[in-house]
């Protein structure tokens, strides 16, 4: 495709122990490509070095939360994208929980307040990919960060 290289591109990174975020990261993805957005969607223990986080326009991070917190990938991975100079760019923050879910708002925050990124409205909080409608929630995050980045 002619314009292949000039399409926007957003990086989906998920700590998940279960599988639930991972799910939900991908439905996010769906969602991106819906809206002619290239996507890539990587475990947080698969980026080891600030370069794997150069050259996308979009960031969306997500984890699950056990004991009250994100897992702790996740926080290696908000220490490394620190100095990755996000700023402006736009960004999501998401995860599968039980009953108190910390780990998306606490995610969200850090992007938000620490990296200076262009955030979606909110974090997106699911109790399973698959039910009360998360499956259309979590594709309907992916458009919502894609009108984002169109701008
Ligand atoms: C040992 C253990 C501790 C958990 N602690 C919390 C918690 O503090 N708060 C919460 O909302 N959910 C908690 N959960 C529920 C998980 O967040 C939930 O099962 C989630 O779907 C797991 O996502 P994952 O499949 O991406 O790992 C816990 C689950 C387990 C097994």
């Amino acid at each position: 495709m002619e314009d292949f290289d000039i399409m926007s591109k957003a990086l989906i990174v998920y700590a998940s122990r279960a599988g639930e975020t991972r799910k939900i990261g991908e439905l996010i993805a769906e969602g991106l490509r819906f809206s002619a957005i290239e996507v890539q969607v990587t475990s947080a223990k698969d980026i080891k070095k600030m370069d794997d986080l150069a050259g996308f326009d979009a960031y969306i991070f997500g984890s699950a939360t056990y004991h009250g917190e994100m897992m702790e990938s996740m926080k290696t991975l908000l220490f490394l994208a620190e100095k990755a100079g996000l700023e402006k760019k736009t960004g999501g923050a998401f995860g599968a929980f039980g009953w108190s879910g910390e780990a998306p708002d606490r995610i969200y925050e850090t992007m938000k307040n620490i990296f200076q990124m262009d955030m979606a409205g909110v974090p997106l909080r699911l109790k399973s990919s698959s039910l009360g409608g998360g499956f259309k929630m979590a594709q309907d995050y992916g458009r919502e960060i894609a009108k984002k980045m169109e701008k």
